[in-house]
Parts: C-alpha cells; structure tokens; sequence
C-alpha cells in the first residue's frame, strides 16, 4: 500500500475501472482515493459501492490530492485544465488518459504541474488492459514508477515516446472495439449456419480468447498458428481464401490509419 492521495477526475468508463483496479490491488486504500464527477447519481454510487471521497469541485481535490487523473473526454479537457491551472504547484502529478490532447497543450495550461499522458484500454475494467504512457518534460523518473504502478493495477504497461501514442491509441486504444465487431460478425455467421445464438456467443467469444492465449503463451507468430489450422484443400483455407478476396489485412490496416488520424484531429483541436 502506497502512501499518497490520488484523485480522478471523471468516474466513467476508464476512471471506475483505474479506481476499481487500484483498491483491488490494493495499491491505494479506498479512503485515499477522490473523485470529482458531474454526474451526481454516478459519483455516489461509486463512492457507496468503493468507500472513496466525493469532491465537490477540482479546487478541493487539487488541495487534498497531489496525484490526480484526468479521466474525462478530449472535449471536456481544457475547460478542466483551465479549472486546474491556478491550483497546481510542482508538487503535482497530473495523469491525462484523454485522447489525442498532446503533451504541449496541457504543460501550456498547466505551468507548474508535472505531467504523464497514458493510453489504456477498456479491458482495465478487469485487469486485462494495456496501457502505453509517456513522460511530460518536467515529470520525472518517480513519476513513471507511480504511473506503472497504478496503472499495472488494471494490466500490463508500456512506455513510448510521445509521437507513438496515436498509434498505441489506434491499436490498443480503439482495438476492443474491432474485436468485438469482428466477435459479433462471428456470432451472426454461426446463427445464419443454424447454431441458436447462445452457443454461437460462446463458441465465438472462447475461440478468440483461446486463440488470443495460444499466441501469447506460444510465442509463435500469428502466421505460423494460422498454417496449424489450415490444412491443404480444408475448410480454414477455404475461408482465408475469402478473406483475402475481400482485403480484410488491408481494411484492418485502413481502420486503424483512420482511428491514428482522427486520434491527431482531436489533438489539433478539431471536432
Ligand atoms: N473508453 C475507452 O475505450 C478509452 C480508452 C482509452 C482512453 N480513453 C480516454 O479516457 C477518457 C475518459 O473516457 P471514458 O470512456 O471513461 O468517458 P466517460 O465514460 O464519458 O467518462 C467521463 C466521465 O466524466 C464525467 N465528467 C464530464 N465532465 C466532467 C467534469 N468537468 N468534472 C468531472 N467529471 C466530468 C462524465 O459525466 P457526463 O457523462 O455527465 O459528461 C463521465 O461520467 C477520455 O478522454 C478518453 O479519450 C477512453
């Protein structure tokens, strides 16, 4: 258990799961940790479900909180850091999850803070995300220890420089999502062949996360797995026949590009 007071501000998706994560690990006790939401109903749950501090205002958590965690949209970033801006000393560590909102912008907003930019993903609701982070110019060394350690609480950890983050953010930020669409696709092609719904999610849903395991155990590539199941004039060959047909590396390539892109838009300010 660690001895410092963390504040998150914004307890959506990714703050709950960062808190959650956190008291689970017992890296933080609940009791050290404070939220600031806007959405009433949603802050008290949470602070009834986890036993964490409610702040009424970012004013009152910057003086109790010397680690604080943006966890709110891009859109609403800067009228935070504008809120942060006169509360801030070098004393604090500020921690922005939000999405393309680059390293610059937010060290103008706040002068005096040191600050981290983090890329995590929505398997953190159940210690299974990936995170990528990197070090604004007056963070330091200790910095990036506490940034591991809270964010190793909800899966694994990387450090990048800070022109990877729209990569890291097409890849594993948004790659959930292309998961579960292609997961999705997978169950509605097992319903059209006749298998009722249920067992099509199942057999979907445990076929990825097998295949996903046996890659990451084996440490073979996916090609090689791929020839393992694909036997001359079979049925797995049949269908990566298919695949190809339709371009699917190339759309799963032209996908990720689109999401890298609009990752820069939104760091250039544009809606
Ligand atoms: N979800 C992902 O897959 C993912 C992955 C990586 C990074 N991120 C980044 O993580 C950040 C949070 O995303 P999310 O999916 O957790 O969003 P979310 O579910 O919308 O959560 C944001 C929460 O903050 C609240 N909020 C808005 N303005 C606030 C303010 N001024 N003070 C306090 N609370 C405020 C929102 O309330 P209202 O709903 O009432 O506005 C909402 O409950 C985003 O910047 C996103 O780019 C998300």
């Amino acid at each position: 258990m660690v001895m410092f007071k963390l504040g998150v501000i914004g307890g959506g998706a990714m703050g709950a799961a960062l808190i959650g994560g956190v008291i689970r690990n017992g890296l933080i006790s609940a009791d050290k940790i404070g939220l600031v939401e806007v959405d009433q109903p949603r802050g008290q749950a949470l602070q009834s479900n986890l036993g964490i501090q409610l702040f009424s205002s970012v004013a009152s958590m910057a003086a109790e909180c010397q680690t604080i965690i943006l966890a709110i949209k891009p859109i609403q970033l800067f009228a935070i850091l504008t809120e942060l801006g006169t509360q801030l000393c070098e004393k604090h560590l500020v921690i922005s999850i939000a999405a393309g909102v680059p390293l610059a912008a937010m060290e103008n907003s706040l002068p005096q803070a040191r600050i981290v930019r983090v890329m995590p993903n929505t398997p953190a609701r159940i210690g299974k995300g990936v995170s990528a982070y990197c070090l604004g110019q007056r963070a330091s060394g200790t910095d990036a220890e506490k940034v591991e350690a809270i964010f190793g609480c909800v899966g694994k950890v990387l450090r990048v420089s800070e022109d990877k983050l729209d990569a890291v953010t097409a890849v594993s930020g948004s790659g959930p999502a292309y998961v579960y669409y292609f997961i999705d696709a997978l169950i509605n092609a097992g319903v059209y062949l006749g298998l009722p719904r249920k067992d099509a999610a199942v057999l979907a849903t445990e076929t990825v996360l097998g295949a996903a395991e046996l890659l990451k155990n084996s440490g073979e590539h996916p090609r090689q797995l791929m020839n393992e199941v694909t036997s001359p004039g079979g049925t797995t060959a049949a269908a990566l026949f298919e695949f190809e047909k339709a371009g699917f590396a190339g759309l799963v390539m032209q996908a990720a590009i689109a999401a890298a892109e609009r990752s820069r838009e939104i760091g250039k300010g544009i809606r």
